[in-house]
């Protein structure tokens, strides 16, 4: 973070991934101008960071890319409105703000010498893919037992990451389970069916694990029950809240939830946890 909390760090885009086939979603590899940015930006997966478009605004987005990945951030972006459109539209080498890192993290340190479960859908994959990849880190990939994923989409052609998926797919250090509602593709060579079902076929303990959850409120709903009836306990259950921002540092009161900012109390969040806030997100 600068000394100005308000202040972006320049960053240049060095590479645009279009990920998904309706071309909504778009990963944007980003590189700080100043080295001594580079150098003192450091973060932990599961934060987030606010990022500008001159002259258009500032959008909270996750951080996609591992601490592991050095050099670069990646932020995966969902074409929503005024910022997001705009930052579709814009090229290799042009100018981003990169204010960050804020908010808190998925609980690594409570979570070594566990399993664990990661449950995502949608777009929201992309700190959960920033999880993945520290946890198969050669140098981290000992602190934790083994590690499923369930992974779904509305559709083969909206996955993202794809070819990351395919190499974890490959991997014996790590249980990928892709799902997608329906196709019509015979020789689609993953799951079909919804996040729920697929998890309730292969999450059968919650013996010694955490799972960390992200996705649609949809997803959530029914994903939460499936986990419960295992044996999962609120503080073995951990999400992470998308709320609109402003300020992402706890000042401008947007984000609040009961006596809680998402933005520096969260975006992170144990089921526990949000058991005791009101119902308002
Ligand atoms: C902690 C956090 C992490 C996020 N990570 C990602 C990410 O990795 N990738 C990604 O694509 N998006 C992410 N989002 C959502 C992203 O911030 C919004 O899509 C973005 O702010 C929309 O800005 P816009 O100017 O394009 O849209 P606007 O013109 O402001 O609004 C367009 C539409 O998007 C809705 N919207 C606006 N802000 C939000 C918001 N914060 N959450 C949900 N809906 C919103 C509006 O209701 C409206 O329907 C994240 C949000 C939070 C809080
Ligand atoms: S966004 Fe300002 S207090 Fe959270």
């Amino acid at each position: 973070m600068s000394d100005n909390p308000y202040l972006p760090f320049p960053a240049r885009i060095q590479q645009i991934i279009t990920e998904t086939e309706d071309k909504n979603l778009k990963t944007f590899k980003v590189v700080f101008l100043n080295q001594a940015d580079q150098e003192r930006f450091t973060f932990i997966p599961g934060q987030f960071c606010e990022i500008s478009v001159a002259g258009k605004g500032e959008i909270p987005l996750g951080i996609a890319s591992s601490p592991t990945e050095r050099g670069y951030l990646l932020f995966t972006v969902n074409k929503a409105g005024v910022v997001t459109r705009c930052l579709h539209i814009m090229k290799e080498g042009d100018i981003v703000g990169v204010r960050g890192p804020l908010g808190n993290w998925y609980p690594w340190e409570r979570m070594e010498g566990k399993h664990v479960v990661i449950i995502g859908g949608g777009f929201a994959f992309t700190t959960l893919r920033a999880g993945i990849v520290y946890m198969l880190h050669p140098g981290n990939r000992d602190r934790f037992k083994d590690i499923t994923v369930v992974y779904g989409v509305r559709s083969p052609g909206l996955l993202l990451y794809r070819q990351e998926l395919a190499e974890w797919e490959r991997r014996d250090d790590i249980d990928v389970h892709i799902t997608v509602d329906a196709t019509d593709d015979p020789d689609w060579p993953y799951n079909v069916g919804f996040v729920p079902t697929i998890t309730e076929k292969n999450i059968t303990t919650s013996e010694n694990s955490y799972a960390l959850v992200c996705g649609p409120p949809i997803m959530i709903k029914f994903t939460q029950p499936v986990l419960e009836k295992v044996g999962f306990k609120p503080d073995q259950i951990i999400m992470s809240l998308e709320m609109r921002m402003k300020c992402g540092i706890g000042i401008c009161g947007r984000c609040n939830i009961g006596d809680k900012y998402v933005c520096k109390d969260g975006p992170v969040f144990s089921l526990a946890q949000l058991n005791e806030l009101p119902k308002e997100y």
